[in-house]
């Protein structure tokens, strides 16, 4: 049956090669998963004072997470760790307490670099959060991408076989990985 994955991508800029990345991976899996991007950039800075009243675009947000079967993160890394907009996202679908959008939804992280180590601090960063948010995050294989000229364009399509041949493997296990989370 349908499975829905609301994906959270780390960068807002129009050439993103994140949301190149992330639109390659949905590319990747099976016709019964649909994709949605989730909507970061509209949202205020998270303040506590919010978890009293939470603004409405706060709710959607949450509302938007809470539908979906499960997570897939793209982000970059912004030194060396998560880029702001993504944690302030991440805070604000976490709160208030007790009500968090992510809880026990299962979840996979990737990531695409210019730089040689490709997310992976970031990453770490990202799954100590997420561990803590109870997101069962899949271990294995790391999405370290470092970008190269022709790897991937806009609308997904890799160009270098030995990385479309790497993500199908990371595709493959992340579709497993969901669907042994997910209860329908
Ligand atoms: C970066 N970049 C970067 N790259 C990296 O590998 N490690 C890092 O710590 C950082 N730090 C960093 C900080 C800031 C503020 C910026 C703007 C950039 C470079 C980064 O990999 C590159 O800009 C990517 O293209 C960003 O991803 P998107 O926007 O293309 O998805």
């Amino acid at each position: 049956s349908a499975i829905k994955i609301a994906v959270l991508i780390g960068s807002l800029r129009k050439e993103s090669l994140n949301h190149k990345l992330a639109k390659a991976l949905e590319r990747l899996a099976p016709h019964e998963f649909s994709f949605e991007h989730v909507r970061i950039d509209n949202l205020p800075f998270y303040n506590q004072d919010f978890d009293s009243d939470y603004p409405p675009v706060c709710r959607q947000l949450k509302e938007q997470i809470k539908s979906a079967d499960a997570l897939l993160f793209v982000t970059p890394e912004y030194n060396r760790s998560v880029p702001g907009v993504l944690k302030n996202a991440i805070d604000i679908a976490s709160r208030p307490y007790g009500a968090s959008a992510f809880a026990g939804k299962a979840g996979a992280v990737a990531g695409i670099s210019v730089g040689a180590t490709g997310t992976a601090l970031a990453q770490q960063h990202l799954r100590n959060i997420l561990a803590y948010l109870d997101v069962p995050l899949m271990g294995q294989p790391e999405v370290f991408v470092k970008y190269s000229d022709g790897l991937i364009d806009q609308d997904g399509n890799i160009g270098v076989e030995s990385t479309k041949k790497f993500l199908q493997e990371f595709v493959d296990r992340y579709v497993d990985w969901v669907r042994r989370h997910v209860h329908t």
